[in-house]
């Protein structure tokens, strides 16, 4: 199998023309557009710039919906990763001052709730109310991989005691059982959870030790203990929970926020990165369960600005989801995640581009054979595959249409798209939505510089 999938590699690697990244290239056009609609739409999320003059200026919320559902919190984790992407729009050289308000912004935010003392489940509290309370209703709490993915913010921003806090926190707690995973429902130890707190514990004692700061024996301690934990999510495909305590019960293995650990907190290399096999098994796993699942992957083509372009597949958070983004009945596919997939491709021929060791293992191969007869329902992209990056250029924009095409023209992401119609349903303008469709964009824009040079 692994020598037909080279061989239809091979058959695809034909001589081929430039304009695939050409700017009249319908895809690049939206995507453009698309993200610098994402970042105003992100900004307008956080106050001081949310227009709520009752929210404490730094407060971001996971969406400016109310009610149907009520997203209307500062969420610890959405903030965190969505500070993060703004960093990297930043470190990418873009200007603009309302940024660095957001920024100084957060950070106030930040020392703000960590100064709190009523909260019951500590830095581990899901979300806060958006003019800085502490939110007493029920949830699954503790959600413990919020203050590590701030954490890597504020290391970014070098403030070290705002990192200590969330650190000293995390170093005290990631053994826990019985904490709740990123979805807010499953007890137990955590891929997702464990995966942000090593990477924060690792970077945190590389600081600490530049720092002469005698925290980076514990904090390292910490992080070879995650580690070691972290060996047991491997079942040939990467599990979401071990030692399952509580909450939603009777998941299969299979769950997209595999996928998002490795973005999120790997670089090339590493073990659960992008381009390592395990991953890789894990990702073609799941668009086998989730393509024939929703009604929505039996169309194989959008329109983009009057071009006929083919679509990869929309994913979900996992195969057995019954949240439809305002109360249960059936999941749907997701905005984010499926923008993720097209991050994940891009990165993977970036992670190819790079490293001159690696070779195309049997599966990767299989995840090149799976995505071939989608691209094949294109007319014009074949002859512009010149090699295994802009082969993985072609997938990952894939998933990048598909985004395109449940987006409305009007650019408004939701979390969700209903199953059937592809229309978007769940939380409006969820900020998390724009910030995953800003990282694909980042990681295609790389790409196709590094295929043009
Ligand atoms: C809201 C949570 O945010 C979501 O992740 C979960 O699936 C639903 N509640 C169902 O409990
Ligand atoms: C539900 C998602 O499952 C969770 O990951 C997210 O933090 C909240 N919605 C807020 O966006």
């Amino acid at each position: 199998m692994f020598c037909i999938a080279i061989a239809l590699l091979l058959v695809l690697v034909v001589d081929g023309h430039q304009h695939y990244f050409s700017r009249r290239d319908p895809l690049a056009r939206w995507v453009g557009e698309q993200s610098r609609f994402a970042r105003e739409r992100i900004l307008a999320n956080i106050a001081p710039f949310a227009g709520d003059s009752t929210a404490m200026a730094g407060a971001m919320c996971a969406s400016p919906s109310h009610s149907r559902p009520d997203y209307y919190y500062a969420w610890t984790r959405d903030s965190a990763l969505v500070m993060n992407e703004i960093l990297s729009w930043l470190d990418d050289g873009h200007v603009d001052g309302r940024l660095d308000i957001a920024l100084d912004s957060y950070v106030g935010f930040t020392r703000h709730v960590q100064s709190l003392d009523s909260a019951v489940y500590g830095l581990g509290e899901a979300k806060f109310h958006m003019n800085g309370t502490v939110f007493t209703g029920s949830w699954c709490n503790a959600q413990t991989d919020g203050p590590a993915i701030r954490a890597l913010a504020m290391m970014r921003l070098g403030l070290w005691k705002t990192v200590r806090s969330d650190l000293d926190y995390v170093e005290r707690v990631w053994w826990r059982n019985g904490g709740c995973d990123i979805w807010e429902e499953s007890r137990g130890l955590h891929f997702y959870t464990l995966m942000a707190q090593h990477r924060a514990l690792r970077e945190g004692t590389q600081v600490a030790q530049r720092r002469g700061d005698p925290v980076a024996e514990r904090y390292l301690e910490a992080a070879t203990g995650i580690a070691k934990l972290l060996e047991r999510f491997n079942h040939g495909v990467v599990v979401p929970t071990i030692e399952w305590s509580g909450g939603l019960d009777g998941k299969s293995d299979l769950d997209t926020q595999v996928l998002l650990a490795a973005l999120h907190f790997t670089e090339v290399g590493e073990k659960y990165s992008v381009e390592s096999p395990v991953i890789i098994s894990t990702v073609l796993a799941f668009l086998r369960r989730f393509e024939p699942m929703y009604d929505i992957n039996r169309v194989a083509f959008t329109d983009i600005y009057g071009v006929r372009v083919p679509v990869g597949v929309a994913v979900g958070r996992y195969p057995e989801d019954v949240y439809n983004g305002v109360g249960s009945s059936r999941g749907n596919p997701w905005s984010l995640i499926t923008s993720a997939l097209a991050e994940y491709h891009y990165r993977l021929a970036l992670a190819y581009a790079d490293s001159e060791e690696l070779v195309v293992g049997p599966e990767l191969a299989a995840l090149l054979q799976w995505s071939a007869p989608y691209l094949n329902n294109g007319d014009e992209a074949l002859d512009s595959l010149v090699s295994l990056q802009s082969y993985l250029l072609a997938v990952g924009d894939l998933y990048m249409a598909r985004v395109a095409r449940h987006t409305g023209r009007d650019h408004t992401m939701y979390e969700q798209w209903n199953r059937r119609t592809g229309f978007g349903q769940g939380a409006i303008h969820l900020t998390w939505s724009y910030a995953a469709h800003t990282a694909a964009a980042r990681a295609r824009e790389k790409l196709v510089e590094a295929i043009n040079n």
